[in-house]
């Protein structure tokens, strides 16, 4: 099986529903603002998880499509204000929406993103029970992911932070929209709520090793492919796993939270951790969620959209951007 084919089977329809659900409207800079990331691509994975946790449970893409949409669309606001917080100016190979449209147009631009989703979901055809279900759970996971922002700009400024605060932290910001997306795939597929559950701790597990390896291609994938800024965790001084692990272990890195730094002195930080050992440990751990995230879909009788979503979870960590 061609894992990528196979996303892109389905991101193809995702892309028609952002541009029939999401119309640029007036005012139209805002809305082109608002579009301006979706439009960019990415690699698609949340709303497929969607499709396919419903595909797994015996339905398909039509009844799922616009909560795909709006997960994909939640996961793009997220974006848009990540990048003013992280002060990231490249976002899929782009200047980042703040660079264009300022931090006020971002700010709307994502509130836009976010907003629309809701409505998006709200309006989705199926039992309204089960709508309504799936919009209390999309709106926790928005939640959730603001505690984890949070906690990760907060843990910025710490030196003392734990490997538990940093996976609670992780499992907030991003896990849990992976767990929302094939919760809310299972639900709208009509699974029952012991499939459903599952599903969510499936893709909550399989989210935080997600994290975990973007922290790694964060400095391991060059920019070019990676799309984003290489080292920006380093010089943001992120409390990755990684620089947690360094720091427990005396490592110096002199970039670390300067804001800025030559492309020398980031390898020359990468080849540091690599020898303290720090990006293979954090490596070993994603790898252990992802085999635990696997084991819970054997709630589910195996179909093609099962092994798909295997492959997605063994994706998650084997990626390059
Ligand atoms: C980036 O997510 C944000 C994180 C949670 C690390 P993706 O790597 O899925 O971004 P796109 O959608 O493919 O651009
Ligand atoms: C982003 O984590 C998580 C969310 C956007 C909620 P990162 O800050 O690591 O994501 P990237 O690396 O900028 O994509
Ligand atoms: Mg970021
Ligand atoms: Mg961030
Ligand atoms: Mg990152």
């Amino acid at each position: 099986m061609d894992l990528i084919e196979e996303i892109k089977k389905r991101s193809v329809y995702v892309d028609k529903g952002i541009e029939e659900y999401l119309p640029i409207a007036k005012p139209y800079e805002l809305y082109k603002a608002a579009r301006y990331l979706p439009d960019a691509g990415g690699k698609r994975l949340r709303p497929a998880t969607v499709i396919l946790a419903a595909e797994a449970v015996g339905s398909d893409i039509a009844t799922v499509l616009p909560a795909a949409v709006a997960v994909e669309l939640v996961h793009n606001f997220t974006l848009v204000h990540d990048d003013i917080m992280d002060r990231d100016d490249v976002r899929r190979g782009m200047p980042a929406v703040h660079i264009k449209w300022g931090e006020a147009g971002a700010i709307l631009a994502g509130d836009t993103l976010y907003s629309k989703a809701f409505e998006i979901l709200t309006h989705a055809p199926g039992e309204p029970e089960r709508i309504l279900k799936c919009i209390d759970i999309l709106s926790k996971t928005c939640r959730d992911i603001c505690e984890g922002q949070w906690m990760d700009v907060e843990f910025e400024g710490r030196t003392d932070v734990t490997e538990e605060e940093y996976i609670e932290m992780i499992e907030k910001k991003t896990g849990v929209l992976y767990a929302a997306s094939l919760k809310i795939g299972a639900i709208l597929g009509g699974a029952s709520n012991e499939v459903a559950d599952a599903f969510y701790e499936c893709g909550r597990l399989i989210g935080i090793a997600f994290q975990i390896y973007d922290d790694v291609i964060d400095m391991t994938t060059p920019e070019e492919v990676l799309g984003k800024v290489r080292g920006s965790d380093l010089m943001e001084g992120k409390k990755t796993l990684i620089a947690i692990h360094a720091l427990n272990k005396g490592v110096e890195l002199k970039i670390f939270g300067k804001g800025e730094a030559t492309v020398e002195e980031i390898n020359e930080a990468v080849r540091l951790l690599e020898e303290a050992g720090s990006i293979d440990y954090v490596r070993d751990l994603a790898l252990s969620y992802v085999a635990n995230g696997k084991e819970l879909l054997n709630v589910v009788e195996d179909s093609e959209a099962k092994s798909i979503l295997l492959a997605v979870a063994d994706y998650m960590i084997t990626r390059s951007y």
